[in-house]
């Protein structure tokens, strides 16, 4: 083959590995830029924290496995939508997480038991609702404690999950404390609009298969919409799991 060829086949070739390279690039930072926003999601209305967990689990291979998502419901509990929504999600057969404060545990423990004897999973979200900041630390981390102390008096275990709120959230709480963050892909931010027909299309339009779902069972529209949602994404052949299945997947 002739030099001038043999360049021209050269040059080709390195077109080709630069625009596989360039495309490789671009999935990934797309894939980044998507995670850092899926996980530090706002609630209420702070900003979005930095050093949070990264709570997407599963490489693409692991995904197509099955079709788990997960609902969380913070806040809680709730005296009179919590239980309307333990209703929905019995005859359903939907399990659920619930991030519960340690001052509404206290309040409502019978809704707690009930939480536990139908299946839902349980976790930390701070005794009065704090959000940690630089200058809270220890206050939080008695927070921490104090309502991991209300859950295990109630259910008699332990719970390992922490939805910090607004997300504001250190690492060295987990391994002091043995505790797991649990942040979310998914904000319909059902707090800010009682139109159950937005939270719920907010939602369905943009579901995949891992996503963690924030609500709050502190409304009756975020109820109503939870519970449409879980009828929509079922006839979508989702299967509703808790954080702790979906993780540990
Ligand atoms: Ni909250």
């Amino acid at each position: 083959m002739g030099v001038r060829k043999w360049m021209k086949r050269m040059v080709i070739l390195d077109l080709l590995l630069a625009g596989m390279l360039f495309f490789l690039h671009m999935r990934e930072s797309a894939e980044s830029v998507y995670t850092a926003a899926a996980v530090y999601g706002t609630e209420g209305d702070a900003a979005a924290p930095p050093g949070g967990a990264v709570t997407r689990p599963g490489a693409p291979a692991e995904r197509e496995t099955g079709r788990k998502i997960a609902l969380t419901f913070d806040d809680g509990p709730h005296p009179r939508y919590t239980v309307k929504l333990l209703d929905g999600l019995k005859e359903r057969g939907v399990s659920v997480t619930f991030f519960v404060t340690g001052a509404n545990v206290e309040k409502y423990p019978e809704i707690v038991r009930r939480m536990q004897d139908e299946g839902h999973l349980i976790g930390n979200h701070t005794y009065h609702h704090i959000q940690l900041t630089a200058a809270n630390g220890e206050q939080f981390r008695d927070e921490i404690i104090s309502t991991n102390e209300a859950i295990r008096e109630v259910t008699g275990e332990d719970t390992a999950y922490i939805r910090p709120p607004y997300g504001s959230w250190n690492k060295k709480y987990e391994e002091e404390l043995n505790m797991f963050p649990v942040l979310w892909s998914v904000d319909p931010r059902d707090w800010c609009s009682d139109d159950k027909a937005c939270i719920v299309s907010n939602t369905v339009s943009r579901i995949k298969e891992g996503d963690i779902i924030l609500m709050h069972d502190q409304y009756p529209s975020s109820v109503a919409a939870a519970l449409e949602i879980v009828d929509r994404l079922q006839q979508e052949g989702y299967v509703f799991v808790t954080v702790e299945e979906l993780l540990l997947d």
